[in-house]
């Protein structure tokens, strides 16, 4: 069951910092700072073939930012009565997830990364992978 009533408007794009200098930029991202949350755990998706769709899932606890560290994807979220469509292309740019929300990853273009700061361990038991499911909980 989960336990909060967050809708797709509570999730908005974040903008980190970007340090530029002629040899290239850095973008810093701080627990609670830059980050709305601490950050337990990051990951990233990578070699992502061109037409394939990721995620497909929601979490009942999880709060992520999900970043398109290289390249571009589109996130597509639902909260089981809303829907909205986010495309990243910058890496200065993060989509912040808050729990309970189905997602879509799409359309990534070649050889991009997906990078994901999150803010719990890895979890299967957070985990909803059945859409029916997910309308009725
Ligand atoms: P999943 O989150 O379902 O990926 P996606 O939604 O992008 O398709 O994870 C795919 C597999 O990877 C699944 O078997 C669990 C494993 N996994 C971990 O072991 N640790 C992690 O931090 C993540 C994100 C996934």
């Amino acid at each position: 069951m989960i336990q909060n009533n967050f809708t797709i408007f509570d999730c908005s794009i974040v903008h980190f910092p970007k340090i530029q200098n002629r040899a290239g930029n850095i973008t810093p991202i701080q627990n609670n700072i830059e980050s709305p949350f601490a950050i337990k755990r990051v990951y990233y998706l990578y070699d992502v073939p061109g037409g394939e769709s990721r995620g497909a899932h929601a979490h009942k606890e999880l709060e992520q930012l999900i970043i398109a560290a290289s390249g571009s994807f589109d996130v597509t979220i639902d909260d089981g009565k809303n829907k909205k469509t986010f495309s990243l292309n910058r890496p200065y740019f993060g989509l912040h997830l808050k729990p309970g929300m189905w997602r879509e990853l799409s359309n990534f273009s070649s050889g991009s990364i997906c990078l994901v700061l999150a803010s719990q361990l890895y979890n299967e038991d957070d985990y909803i992978r059945d859409y029916d499911q997910f309308l009725k909980r």
